[in-house]
């Protein structure tokens, strides 16, 4: 998307859009919110459940308004959360009538991809593999977010507790050894439970503020397992290798890139999101 790059095939083979996939609470929505803002480009946020209208005819509508509110508000991005469920592998459906449904949302995103204000289309799902390969095709851009590594997750807890008060006894190292499979979400709910759980105060400023040990962790991490399951991880695994097996090696090099765009992004001003409900 950066004029930099805007020339050459680039320019002639515009990029319609991109794929986030990964495990559920990989930051996959929450980096749909950076880019734009990143971008200074509208975000227009939409889940495909929501776009999965009841009567005939309505997602198409519903679609090219999309779009078309995209093209308004140039530089834009129309955000597709949860795509399965609006754009599944066509041998996953039985009904003719979801077929053709596809095929007619695809070519109405064609055409406004040709034009020159169109938005950008970014796609997000934790179920790639259930995704059509047409839509695959279209989104030349496959990004891979997986689970957070070790030092990403200490970086994680680091982000998280940065406003606490820490007893000597918390170190977010040690808690970060011992969070293996956990996402970012879950790390972010376990320094949740940790706050909630914790009955110790100290005065600082005048202000009587919550004193965090490690006892408190270790009570949130008996509440606190990871919810990413085996099946769905080596289910992604299978398309990353199949799709982009850079990815899987990217994944672990920016592990820790990708903690400091989320930094950026918790101190970035309001984000431009603009959900149509
Ligand atoms: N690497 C990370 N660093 C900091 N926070 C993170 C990271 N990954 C996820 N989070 C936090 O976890 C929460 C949930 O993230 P988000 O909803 O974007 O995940 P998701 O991949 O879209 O999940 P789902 O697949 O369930 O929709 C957000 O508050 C987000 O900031
Ligand atoms: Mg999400």
């Amino acid at each position: 998307m950066s004029k930099d790059s805007a020339y050459g095939i680039l320019k002639r083979g515009r990029i319609a859009g991109a794929l986030l996939y990964g495990p559920p609470g990989t930051g996959k929505t929450q980096l749909a919110r950076i880019i734009s803002c990143e971008c200074n480009a509208a975000l227009i946020s939409v889940s495909g459940a929501e776009l999965n209208r009841k009567y005939v005819g309505e997602t198409e509508k519903f679609v090219k308004a999309l779009f078309k509110l995209g093209q308004m508000l140039y530089p834009s991005i129309v955000f597709i959360d949860e795509a399965d469920s609006i754009f599944p592998s066509r041998d996953r459906i039985t009904l003719e009538y979801d077929r053709s449904r596809i095929n007619q949302l695809l070519t109405e995103m064609d055409g406004f991809v040709q034009s020159s204000n169109a938005p950008f289309t970014l796609l997000a799902t934790n179920f790639p593999q259930h995704l059509d390969h047409a839509v695959l095709r279209r989104v030349p851009s496959l990004l891979h977010l997986g689970l957070p590594l070790l030092e990403t997750r200490k970086r994680i807890f680091d982000l998280y507790l940065c406003q606490e008060i820490l007893h000597d006894d918390v170190d977010t190292w040690i808690l970060a050894r011992k969070t293996h499979g956990y996402s970012g979400s879950d790390i972010k709910n376990l320094c949740v439970q940790a706050a909630l759980g914790c009955r110790t105060f100290v005065t600082r400023e005048g202000k009587r503020m919550r004193h965090l040990r490690d006892e408190h962790f270790h009570d949130a991490l008996r509440r606190c397992s990871s919810t990413v399951s085996r099946t769905s991880l080596a289910e992604i695994h299978d398309l990353a290798i199949e799709h982009d097996p850079h990815s899987l090696v990217a994944t672990v090099e920016d592990e820790v890139d990708k903690g400091g765009i989320f930094e950026r992004a918790l101190r970035a001003p309001a984000l431009q999101d603009m959900d149509l409900d």
